[in-house]
């Protein structure tokens, strides 16, 4: 059965822990999955981050990544989601993708699990999850603290793609979770469910203060995520005040560390004081989305990546 990666809970929490440990090596140290492989690397939306650290990521493995915008291959409109799936498994060894609906991941994965090929389907974000930034932030709050258990990480924003992947991984990894977000802009009762079953009762108020108060971390995500954009005025006026800046950091623990998965607003969802402050890990963090893609797909294609084609 090919594991594919469309969720951070397609990995079982000791799964996540590998794939942790795999991150934290050097790229000497470890094992070259994609020697002489291709992977494909599928954008339907922009990346600075995610784009680079992948390419580097497969590079690290000895892999070749071939980065392919969504409007070359045309999803559903040249031709299937299925159709490109299995077209790109002739010739990699794992298929990559961002995408704006979360759907076409799971139909890739089906289409591939149908031709029995064997080439995993790994989501670099969709309009749901985005697992690659969650296994990022989690190194990241390692990195900084040894181990997560115990620690309380605050979100302040809209409970988003980043958000659900980013509960679901804290919550794998024995953290406790709180979320300030407006009305109408926090987690459904399917998302909280999910997470408890993960092992973490989320806190939920609409007040970041309170979310805030003696967190270990603060994180905090774009008000308009990308499709969004029909919606900006509406969301801009909803977040008022749900900016993390100096008097809701000086709310936290006087160690809190501050994440953003950016790309950021300064002056809107975090202020150009607190990214670029004492508290900040951004940077770590972004530097981090390509060890972590590095463990991921270390983890997920073994010792000897299967499928495509050999180079
Ligand atoms: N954080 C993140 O995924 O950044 P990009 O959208 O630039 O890849
Ligand atoms: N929530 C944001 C994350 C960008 C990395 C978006 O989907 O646009």
């Amino acid at each position: 059965m090919t594991r594919h990666l469309l969720d951070i809970d397609d990995l079982s929490a000791g799964e996540l822990e590998e794939v942790l440990r795999i991150a934290e090596r050097s790229v000497a140290d470890t094992p070259k999955a994609l020697a002489g492989k291709g992977a494909a690397l599928v954008f339907e939306k922009p990346s600075a981050r995610t784009r680079s650290a992948t390419e580097l990521a497969v590079f690290g493995l000895g892999g070749h990544p071939v980065y392919i915008q969504g409007s070359e291959v045309g999803i559903d409109s040249r031709e299937t989601a299925e159709d490109v799936a299995r077209t790109l498994a002739c010739y990699h060894s794992v298929i990559c993708a961002r995408v704006v609906d979360h759907r076409t991941l799971v139909r890739m994965a089906a289409a591939i699990d149908t031709a029995g090929v064997g080439v995993p389907v790994v989501n670099l974000l969709s309009d749901l999850a985005h697992p690659g930034q969650a296994v990022a932030d989690v190194l990241t709050m390692r990195q900084r603290w040894g181990a997560t258990r115990g620690r309380t990480l605050a979100y302040v924003g809209d409970a988003n793609n980043v958000w659900r992947s980013l509960a679901a991984a804290c919550a794998m990894s024995g953290m406790s979770l709180r979320l300030a977000a407006p009305e109408g802009y926090g987690p459904s009762p399917a998302d909280l469910d999910r997470i408890a079953r993960l092992g973490a009762v989320v806190e939920v108020t609409t007040d970041p203060a309170e979310a805030a108060a003696g967190a270990d971390a603060l994180y905090t995500d774009v008000w308009v995520s990308m499709g969004q954009e029909p919606e900006a005025a509406d969301r801009r006026k909803a977040f008022e005040g749900f900016t993390v800046d100096e008097p809701l950091v000086a709310r936290a623990s006087s160690e809190v560390i501050v994440l953003h998965c950016l790309p950021a607003h300064r002056g809107e969802e975090i202020s150009a004081g607190v990214l670029e402050g004492p508290h900040s890990v951004v940077w770590s963090q972004a530097a981090n989305r390509m060890h972590a893609m590095r463990g991921l797909l270390a983890w997920l294609l073994g010792d000897d990546a299967p499928g495509g084609v050999v180079l």
